[in-house]
């Protein structure tokens, strides 16, 4: 089986669009720097105490912690927190006052994934009013567009894929509704969350390459994971492009492909085995964040921001022998050789 054929004018729409086509007052080839900090505003929307969201277990910390601050700290909203690549879970937790529920698809770090199509069709089939959101930071759109299966809002870090060089830090939410759109500007122009203009310029940059290296992510990337899976330190990868992944069918079915994120188990989970690999690395780095050229990798159980307990970190995997990594776009031999003599000792 193969991944979904993309769309042949990704890359095309992906340089031109920026420059805005038929806009009669934008005709560079490269977009202006415009610097205003001032925007035109309507009227705020916000959440009301008592409305209730359900939200994946397994989210990206800030959101997580951010949900979980409304819920127990504040009591401003009502959470319920659950396993999202089972979709039966879905079944009988939406009420009248859900107003949201936060997915993102595949997780971090154990890159499970989630139907998003069955899952939609569940919650809007038992309240249609319920406004689904989906974090696609990890694939981008290149790989995967999930309000083609009837996601709301979707939510990018262009910090990482789409920015790509890590040097902006940046967010984005992109919607067909309008009236999502509506409340969704208005926040912005009441609550300032407004991108400087350097940073737009930098990511609609980036954008024109985008389709170019996330090729080039995925194709080094599927190169490690095979090289990993088959070295006797390793004790699984997870990557949702290798058919060992359990939820390979569903990534095939509902992508364009994979990024260069995966992650794996290092034999007998001890954390000084995994410094140890880690140490010897010598270009591979260790770092927080990820989606740039660069090949880094994290330690999730040691390596803060971690808002976990160890019970709860044991129940979703992250054991000491875990390790994520984003394959970026160096030469994949180099990178496979510097695996290599990190784990041969
Ligand atoms: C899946 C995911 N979503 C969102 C974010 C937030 O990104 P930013 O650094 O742009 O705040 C991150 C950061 O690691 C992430 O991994």
């Amino acid at each position: 089986m193969a991944y979904q054929p993309n769309n042949p004018s990704f890359s095309s729409d992906a340089i031109h669009l920026s420059s805005a086509f038929g806009n009669p007052t934008i005709r560079d080839v490269v977009p202006p720097i415009c610097l205003s900090t001032i925007y035109e505003q309507d009227v705020p929307p916000t959440y009301k105490k008592g409305d209730h969201v359900v939200a994946q277990n397994d989210l990206y910390h800030g959101i997580f912690n951010l949900f979980n601050r409304l819920n127990l700290e504040t009591n401003e909203i009502e959470v319920d927190f659950v396993d999202a690549s089972i979709s039966d879970n879905f079944k009988n937790i939406i009420r009248k006052n859900t107003k949201l529920v936060w997915l993102e698809t595949p997780t971090n770090p154990l890159m499970k994934m989630v139907d998003l199509q069955t899952v939609t069709s569940l919650i809007k089939s038992q309240n249609p009013s319920t406004i689904i959101a989906c974090d696609n930071t990890f694939l981008s759109p290149y790989f995967q567009r999930p309000a083609n299966f009837g996601v709301d809002i979707v939510m990018h870090s262009c910090t990482k894929f789409i920015g790509g060089h890590a040097d902006v830090l940046m967010g984005a939410l992109c919607t067909n509704n309008e009236d999502i759109y509506t409340k969704l500007k208005n926040d912005q122009v009441f609550y300032g969350p407004v991108p400087s203009s350097f940073d737009c310029y930098l990511v609609l940059r980036s954008l024109k390459t985008l389709e170019i290296r996330m090729q080039r992510h995925m194709s080094n990337a599927l190169k490690v994971a095979r090289f990993l899976e088959q070295h006797p330190m390793i004790e699984k990868v997870f990557h949702p492009g290798l058919e060992s992944h359990e939820h390979h069918e569903l990534s095939l079915k509902q992508c364009y492909g994979h990024s260069g994120i995966f992650s794996f188990y290092i034999k007998d989970h001890n954390i000084d085995t995994t410094l140890k690999v880690v140490k010897r690395l010598r270009f591979i780095l260790l770092a927080e964040s990820l989606g740039a050229v660069e090949t880094t990798l994290k330690i999730p159980s040691i390596m803060p921001p971690n808002s976990l307990t160890d019970e709860e970190m044991k129940a979703q995997g992250i054991t000491n022998g875990l390790i994520r990594i984003n394959v970026g776009l160096e030469n994949p031999e180099d990178i496979i050789e510097d695996m290599r003599q990190a784990l041969d000792f």
